[in-house]
């Protein structure tokens, strides 16, 4: 796909798809809860989908409609054996917190997932439910997908983890709703907690201390109504788009603020950003309408606890920083070699693509910005996430601006492109 540099600012209103990390949990635990729940603003990117189908294929029927998933829940004990592996396509999130699930049923299953899912480590699931009683092996050996998981009577355990990971806690904690005694992750950091809100939300005792989250065992779960608020990763680019381009004023409608994932609007504040909070709610998960404003931008440094809760916008927070003056200096980030792509290779291979002086290290990159950028052939090696950074950054590259396999999109946001055509009017 081909895009050209945007000589007029951008204006007008957005909705954003639903929340990409809600929607997964929201059919999950409809699935283990009793009764029926509603979602509504449910994201229909690829990814979610695969966690319905996931559900569908252990004998949970989910109506899917464009107003409304229904999830007719069969309560914790009522998932089935599936017929054959179950596919989790590109979609870590479904693969790590579903094989909590999986590790205490009855039954066997074999979880498998597209070419990057068989590459991204497992092991940081396999270890902590092992040491719950699990049986769970990687089938090649190599400690990535497919994994075979045998169904296996768990106990509770205090695991502290080497990674502050969502996906990690939450396959801890849900494999500890079936385990005996309590559950609690530690984490070195806090991750998103949609998790523990949402669980408690069905009925489950979940308490969070610091960085540590405990669930009890054997909750009744309850099906529920869920609207999911608008994703603030999807958000990220709009967000970035309109405080790059000269002159340009975006709203966002309903964005979620949670706190562990609203470190693009601090970092992007300490970089000169101007936004407004319209409409905020503030129970559960916490929204706003959001107003952002072209702002000249300076460089930053982005580390420690603040990683977590930016960890899947660092690809458009480096383009922001490609065009801010100044260095910015990104570390404590590792955790970008294992995401859907070597997020850290492929934005120095691409922003070196463009002109920028650009230098990737062990834990983040180096970036000093401020050069005009020219256009490029850009390749995100079928990253959702790099694919929309740089249609980003090509509104500002000169020239023209290719996006190699850029339906990739679909996995997180398959209307990317509609929408943001629409601002540029
Ligand atoms: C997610 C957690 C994060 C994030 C991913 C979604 C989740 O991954 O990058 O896109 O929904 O729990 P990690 O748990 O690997 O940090």
């Amino acid at each position: 796909m081909k895009f050209q540099i945007i000589k007029h600012p951008l204006k007008g209103e957005i909705q954003i798809p639903g929340d990409k990390s809600i929607s997964h949990r929201a059919v999950m635990f409809g699935a283990l809860a009793d009764g029926t729940t509603e979602i509504t603003n449910f994201l229909q990117g690829a990814d979610c989908l695969s966690t319905i189908d996931c559900f569908r294929k252990m004998g949970i029927t989910i109506d899917n409609t464009p107003e409304q998933i229904t999830v007719y829940g069969k309560g914790l004990d009522g998932l089935t054996a599936p017929n054959g592996e179950l596919y989790t396509g590109n979609s870590g999130t479904t693969t790590r917190i579903i094989s909590g699930i999986l590790a205490p049923q009855s039954f066997t299953t074999v979880l498998n997932g597209d070419a990057s899912i068989q590459k991204r480590p497992m092991k940081r699931i396999m270890d902590p439910l092992s040491q719950m009683g699990a049986s769970i092996k990687s089938i090649k050996g190599n400690g990535c997908a497919p994994l075979e998981i045998t169904g296996s009577p768990l106990k509770g355990i205090h695991y502290q983890s080497p990674v502050a990971s969502a996906q990690v806690k939450s396959a801890i904690l849900l494999a500890g709703l079936y385990a005996e005694g309590e559950t609690s992750v530690t984490e070195p950091a806090i991750s998103r907690n949609h998790t523990e809100l949402m669980l408690q939300f069905f009925g489950a005792k979940v308490s969070s201390l610091g960085n540590t989250a405990t669930v009890s065992p054997r909750p009744v779960l309850t099906g529920q109504k869920i609207c999911v608020p608008g994703d603030i990763s999807s958000a990220a680019y709009f967000i970035a788009a309109g405080l790059l381009v000269p002159g340009s004023e975006i709203l966002i409608q309903n964005v979620g603020m949670n706190p562990t994932r609203d470190g693009i609007i601090k970092v992007a504040e300490a970089m000169g950003a101007k936004f407004m909070r319209l409409n905020e709610t503030v129970s559960g998960e916490p929204t706003c309408d959001l107003l952002v404003s072209y702002s000249p931008l300076k460089g930053t440094v982005i580390e420690g606890d603040l990683i977590p809760t930016l960890i899947d916008e660092l690809p458009v927070i480096a383009i922001m920083a490609a065009f801010a003056e100044g260095t910015t200096i990104i570390r404590d980030a590792a955790e970008l070699k294992v995401k859907e792509s070597n997020r850290i290779d492929v934005m120095v291979e691409n922003l070196t693509a463009m002109g920028c002086d650009i230098t990737g290290t062990d834990d983040g990159m180096i970036i000093n910005g401020g050069k005009p950028l020219h256009g490029a052939v850009i390749d995100p090696h079928l990253d959702h996430r790099i694919a929309m950074s740089f249609a980003v950054a090509s509104l500002l590259a000169e020239g023209e601006t290719e996006i190699k396999d850029a339906e990739c999109v679909n996995i997180s946001y398959p209307n990317f492109y509609q929408d943001l055509k629409s601002l540029c009017r």
